[in-house]
């Protein structure tokens, strides 16, 4: 059974370019609820752990850097069909590829610097919250 929630994260380009509250609103629009919500930056150790999966790949250190070089936004969404829904909102990885009316399709700035992160599976949207909220800071 899908499940009702997933995590995102709005990533430092978002914010460095100003377009957190405009993300946010497409969030809202697009029927999620926002179960927790911080604004934070992560450390070196952080990044290297939640983005572990692609240790080996090319870009893992480029990645890092990136996700350590500003603040991010961290979030909690909820909505039936979370996770599925919540990728098609995104668009596909490199906002050349993504679709028209997708968040990455207007924000992205390239396939490494793609404005937005959620979850692939249930399984890591669960892990992933847990990674960066307490059960006491989740609604
Ligand atoms: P995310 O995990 O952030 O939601 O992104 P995704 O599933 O669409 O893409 P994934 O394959 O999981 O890659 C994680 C993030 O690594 C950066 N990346 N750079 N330069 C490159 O070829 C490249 N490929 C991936 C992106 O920031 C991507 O979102
Ligand atoms: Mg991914």
């Amino acid at each position: 059974m899908a499940s009702n929630r997933t995590f995102t994260m709005l990533k430092p380009d978002a914010i460095e370019n100003g377009h957190m509250g405009k993300i946010i609103d497409m969030i809202l629009n697009a029927g999620f609820e926002i179960k927790a919500m911080k604004l934070t930056q992560l450390t070196e150790e952080q990044a290297k752990e939640f983005y572990e999966v692609h240790a080996e790949r090319p870009f893992y250190g480029e990645l890092v850097e990136y996700m350590t070089s500003g603040p991010i936004v961290a979030a909690i969404l909820e909505k039936d069909n979370a996770v599925a829904d919540f990728r098609a909102l995104i668009g596909a990885t490199d906002p050349a590829d993504a679709a028209e009316g997708t968040i990455r399709k207007y924000y992205a700035e390239s396939k490494g610097r793609n404005a937005v992160h959620g979850s692939d599976s249930d399984e890591n949207a669960e892990i992933e919250s847990h990674f960066h909220f307490t059960a006491a800071e989740i609604i």
